[in-house]
């Protein structure tokens, strides 16, 4: 365009240049007078197309200066494109992605369903293998009845009956055998059952998210009938028995009592909840008796659970309480004691179960609390001693029958503690593990129905 422009110029140039020396060679001689007239119209005609040229020209321009605006639009317009081009590779690549991860999901549901299937296979086998045990003892049974009726008829005043126990002794071992074969497989049952649900649980959590994303709305309907909430829970326990696996905080709600938070000790046989745990000093347990009922601290660090809590939860009797300690070298110690505990009325009485067989380390708390030991604080004062309150004496609130035996609610001593006997005698004890003055590192308390074992 530009060039046809500046071709057109140099055109209307040469044009003007032709028509000047006319105009100049015009003199005053007659013959030359038509001449000139011709001249003149000439020049008429060059200057008409000349105009007409430059209209031409002016138009052009106008014309290659629209184009530039419109080219530029477009240009503009390309851009744009080309951004919003740009902008969806990049959601196609973010789509496809997300399909990935939604397949990987698939498969992984598709995985975790197949070892359900596994695992229900394997517990029908281990229930097959029971029956077959149980229908092989019951056979041996019925045979050893039948033998020792015919040797009872054919020796009955024989001098054989020595024969006769030893046969009758080799019997009885061998269904004792077969007994305790029953229970572990029944043991193997138990532990299968609970992986079962554990994965069940785990299945419902990963179906959730995944069907939410659909539209179908019979199928988020269904969602939400299984989703309402079941009564909470009792105890960590019944938590595990639901299928949660992970130790932490959550919110329990005993029968007839309202809902708090514990934490929940998730072991592989079941929940344990913890009523008291030191560590660290950070809380100070020399506390009153309306604390003690209630409970202080906080559950992620040292706490006390509160002596209604623990009631609470207790009350139905049938529950284990299990203590964790542990010594400056980091050894440590569990103790056992099957109990009960009375609620307000009986200042919270703590009650272990009469055994011949108390272990030493049982016997710092079980030996003193077979006829149900109360709760002391140093405002609340129900020990064994005459005129003396332990806590007070001590430190903390404690089943404390004299004061000497344990108490794992004293005061927290770093390492090293004092020297003096005095103060360290207010330390977290344990009599007949590390001694009476020595104070320890860590206490965890926790309880759980008697039904589960600490392993
Ligand atoms: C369009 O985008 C590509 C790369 O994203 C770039 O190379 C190209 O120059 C762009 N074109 C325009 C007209 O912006
Ligand atoms: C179950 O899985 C185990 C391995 O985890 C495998 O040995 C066994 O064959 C599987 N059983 C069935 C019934 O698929
Ligand atoms: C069993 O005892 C009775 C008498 O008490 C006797 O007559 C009989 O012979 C005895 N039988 C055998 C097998 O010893
Ligand atoms: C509970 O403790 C308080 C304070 O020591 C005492 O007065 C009360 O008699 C106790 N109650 C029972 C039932 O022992």
């Amino acid at each position: 365009m530009t060039s046809s422009l500046s071709a057109l110029t140099v055109c209307l140039m040469l044009l003007l240049a032709s028509g000047f020396p006319l105009e100049r060679r015009g003199g005053a001689h007659p013959a030359a007078a038509k001449d000139k007239r011709a001249q003149y119209a000439a020049r008429d005609d060059v200057n008409i197309i000349a105009h007409g040229l430059l209209q031409l020209g002016q138009s052009l321009k106008e014309h290659v200066d629209k184009t530039k605006v419109q080219m530029r639009d477009v240009f503009t317009k390309l851009k744009v494109f080309n951004r919003s081009t740009a902008e969806l590779g990049r959601q196609s690549q973010r789509l496809q992605e997300q399909g990935e991860t939604l397949r990987a999901r698939a498969l992984e549901m598709e995985q975790r369903e197949a070892q359900l299937l596994n695992i229900t296979a394997e517990l029908k086998e281990t229930a097959e293998d029971i029956q077959q045990e149980r229908r092989t003892m019951s056979e041996r049974l019925s045979r050893l009845e039948q033998r020792v009726d015919r040797m009872l008829q054919g020796h009955r005043n024989s001098t054989d009956a020595g024969n006769i126990q030893l046969l009758l002794q080799a019997q009885n071992r061998r269904i004792d055998d077969l007994v305790e074969h029953i229970r572990l497989q029944q043991d193997k049952l138990d532990k299968q059952n609970m992986r079962i649900r554990t994965l069940q649980a785990q299945l419902s959590n990963q179906q959730a998210p995944l069907q939410s994303s659909t539209d179908d709305p019979l199928q988020s309907s269904v969602e939400e009938q299984r989703d309402t909430p079941l009564d909470m829970a009792a105890d960590c326990h019944e938590l595990f028995l639901r299928g949660e696996t992970t130790s932490g905080v959550y919110t329990i709600q005993p029968e007839n009592s309202e809902p708090f938070n514990v934490f929940c000790d998730m072991v592989a046989d079941g929940g344990w909840t913890v009523i008291q745990r030191r560590h660290d000093g950070s809380v100070d347990f020399d506390q009153l008796w309306e604390a003690y009922v209630k409970g202080f601290g906080s559950l992620n660090g040292e706490f006390w659970l509160g002596l209604e809590n623990i009631y609470t939860v207790a009350k139905d009797g049938g529950y284990i309480l299990n203590i964790e300690l542990s010594d400056w070298e980091d050894n440590k110690a569990s103790v056992q004691l099957p109990f009960e505990l009375g609620g307000l009325e009986t200042n919270y009485s703590l009650l272990i179960q009469q055994s011949d067989t108390f272990s030493t380390l049982q016997s710092s708390l079980g030996a003193d609390a077979v006829l149900g030991l109360p709760f002391t604080t140093r405002d609340w004062d129900n020990d064994h001693k005459v005129n003396i309150n332990c806590a007070k004496h001590l430190s903390g609130g404690w089943w404390f029958s004299n004061c000497g035996r344990s108490n794992l609610n004293g005061r927290y001593f770093q390492s090293p503690p004092p020297k003096q006997r005095h103060q360290r005698k207010q330390g977290i004890f344990w009599k007949t593990w590390r001694g009476r003055y020595y104070p320890l590192k860590s206490s965890i308390m926790m309880i759980a129905p008697a039904a589960i074992k600490k392993s």
